[in-house]
């Protein structure tokens, strides 16, 4: 759609009158953030008892699954319909095969949340790091994510997770064909109504330092470059999202949210599935330090990055302020920014 502009400017154009009450700024205000776009993670790691902070995410913690369903019920009580399960085991190896035992620690976690909160949608993170001894995302073979042995665990790793009463999938290791495979390994064990919300623009970022500490998942070796992209690229999250989509996937991820924006926008313009944005840790820890410094106003800059987060497109954000932005939305405080 090309606009033609009207020939006589100011001083007939007045960007300035939509701007002058507040009722007007609401009415046509562009974007806005509800509770339904929310998605919050949760850590859960093996234990009894437990809520630990985590150090550099101020109001996170891990807990253990006989802890978890309370922060669950706090959680649906602001109103937040989704979660993302992230696990911690107590007993790592060479596979990650926590991650598709019957007492591995989500499917522990995944038994109480659906017994004592059934109706929140309950996502799972599909992934080996936190899993395995080295801290990769895959069977690791002459010092190389395999590509096509880690396929076959991913298969377990979803059955088992369905099977324990998760509501979608979210593989984020970055293999390739990971989304076919886990389709068809679903839909073989009868679960074609299992959504898969794949992880498909994942970045080798910095940003994902306070996460990997969370949950002790930081390669023992290496890094992540030789599946997570370049953070030059652009183009190549087109090919990512395609393929994807071809291969089944029913949401696609961007992730990070904040510096890539541009890549948010470029897949929501170009594929019509939703598109969901992952306001990563190192995000949310910027965010806290700088607000526990006195430096920023931690409040205020939470609402506009969530504000900049779905402008760019995201129609989900899986964010650590899920919690912070809920409250605000409940007592009105959001339309107070404006
Ligand atoms: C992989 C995974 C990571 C995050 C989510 N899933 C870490 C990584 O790729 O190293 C990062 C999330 C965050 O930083 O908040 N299981």
């Amino acid at each position: 759609m090309v606009f033609i502009y009207p020939d006589s400017d100011f001083p007939i154009q007045r960007p300035r009158r939509l701007r002058r009450l507040k009722p007007l700024r609401d009415l046509v205000r562009e974007t806005h953030l509800h509770l339904e776009d929310l998605i919050y993670p949760i850590f859960v790691q093996d234990g009894f008892n437990l809520k630990v902070e985590i150090p550099s995410m101020p109001g996170i913690y891990r807990f253990s699954p006989d802890t978890v369903t309370d922060e669950v019920k706090k959680v649906r009580d602001l109103g937040i319909k989704a979660l993302i399960l992230f696990g911690i085991p107590s007993h790592k190896d060479e596979v990650g095969s926590d991650t598709w035992s019957d007492t591995g620690i989500i499917q522990k976690t995944l038994d109480r949340i659906k017994k004592e909160v059934p109706e929140i949608l309950v996502i799972t993170d599909v992934c080996f790091c936190e899993y395995t001894s080295h801290g990769h995302c895959g069977v690791v073979v002459n010092g190389n994510v395999d590509n096509d042995l880690t396929l076959e665990n991913l298969k377990k790793q979803v059955v088992s997770h369905a099977e324990h009463g998760a509501d979608m999938v979210a593989p984020s290791g970055m293999v390739d064909g990971m989304v076919k495979a886990i389709r068809e390994a679903l839909d073989e064990a009868g679960f074609n109504q299992i959504p898969i919300m794949a992880y498909s623009a994942k970045y080798a970022s910095a940003f994902y330092g306070p996460f990997r500490d969370a949950a002790e998942s930081a390669p023992s070796f290496g890094d992540r470059r030789s599946y997570q992209m370049d953070v030059g690229n652009q183009r190549e999250a087109f090919k990512e999202v395609y393929l994807d989509i071809l291969e089944g996937a029913d949401i696609v991820m961007v992730k990070p949210a904040l510096a890539y924006l541009d890549v948010i926008k470029m897949v929501k313009d170009a594929f019509p599935v939703p598109v969901a944005a992952y306001n990563v840790s190192g995000e949310y820890a910027m965010v806290k330090a700088g607000e526990k410094l006195g430096w920023i106003d931690g409040k205020k800059i939470m609402v506009e990055l969530l504000f900049s987060i779905k402008r760019a497109g995201a129609d989900l954000i899986i964010t650590y302020f899920a919690k912070d932005i809920a409250q605000m939305i409940n007592k009105g405080e959001i339309e107070r920014f404006f």
